[in-house]
């Protein structure tokens, strides 16, 4: 299937990065401190994906020692710009050599998946990343939910694109984020909760943690379908055994 990387796009990396951690994007990152404080122990991250950098300087914040990963020059730039002590690696797509398998306590993939097409790549990128894990390593999964394409949110909208709703697993389906100043969609891969731990066990991890973080509704914000639709789902993953 061809697909396009609407991240390798310097407007869209620029746009990225006006996003932090609030509005809808609370919920991904709300529970994170303590899920990794309870899996992980050791500092050595990676950050796979890493967009703009907002992911991996969350790690360091957190204590981590991340070295982020992006198949985009653009998104890459903009977060070399943004923590010049970073470590920032454009990579070509699945090539993890500049990391010594066996040397992360955690990897870190957030919402990389959402763009990346097929079930046979999604399981040899994550058995690529598996390969990065050190003993006891966790890899942290968070991808959008299927119900993110179907309603409206405090950060993205979805309701110019009523097709999302007959899109299937592999389809195509498309939202826009309100919360910064690119107003073209992005065109995402739905891909549902049982194809997504059919990979993983294909890929030769195993769950250990699975979240479907809600808002409480006690939040300073004005939330739409965040106290009923979880828009994001979390997987805490290591390698499986046997
Ligand atoms: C939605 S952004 C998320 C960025 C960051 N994790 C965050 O939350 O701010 C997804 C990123 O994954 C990257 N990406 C997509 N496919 C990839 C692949 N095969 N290898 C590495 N990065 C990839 C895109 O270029 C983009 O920067």
């Amino acid at each position: 299937m061809e697909f396009r990387n609407d991240y390798e796009d310097a407007r869209r990396a620029a746009a990225y990065d006006e996003l932090e951690f609030g509005g809808t994007y609370h919920l991904a990152f709300r529970d994170l401190p303590a899920l990794l404080g309870d899996h992980v122990s050791g500092a050595r991250a990676a950050d796979f994906g890493c967009g703009t950098g907002r992911t991996a300087r969350l790690l360091k914040s957190l204590g981590f020692d991340p070295v982020g990963l992006d198949i985009s020059a653009e998104m890459v730039a903009v977060a070399r710009d943004r923590d010049p002590g970073g470590d920032y690696r454009v990579i070509a797509d699945g090539d993890f050599s500049s990391i010594p398998p066996g040397s992360r306590d955690l990897v870190l993939s957030a919402f990389t998946f959402d763009n990346i097409p097929g079930q046979d790549r999604k399981i040899s990128l994550f058995r690529g990343l598996r390969e990065l894990l050190a003993p006891g390593g966790k890899l942290v999964s968070i991808v959008s939910t299927p119900e993110i394409y179907l309603h409206e949110w405090v950060t993205f909208t979805t309701r110019d694109y009523p097709e999302n709703r007959n899109a299937g697993p592999g389809d195509v389906v498309r939202i826009i984020t309100t919360d910064y100043s690119d107003g073209r969609p992005v065109d995402d891969i739905l891909w549902p909760d049982p194809e997504y731990r059919q990979v993983y066990r294909e890929a030769g991890l195993e769950v250990v943690a699975y979240e479907l973080p809600l808002a409480r509704g006690d939040e300073e914000e004005d939330w739409r379908s965040e106290t009923e639709v979880a828009p994001w789902a979390i997987y805490v993953l290591e390698r499986a055994t046997g």
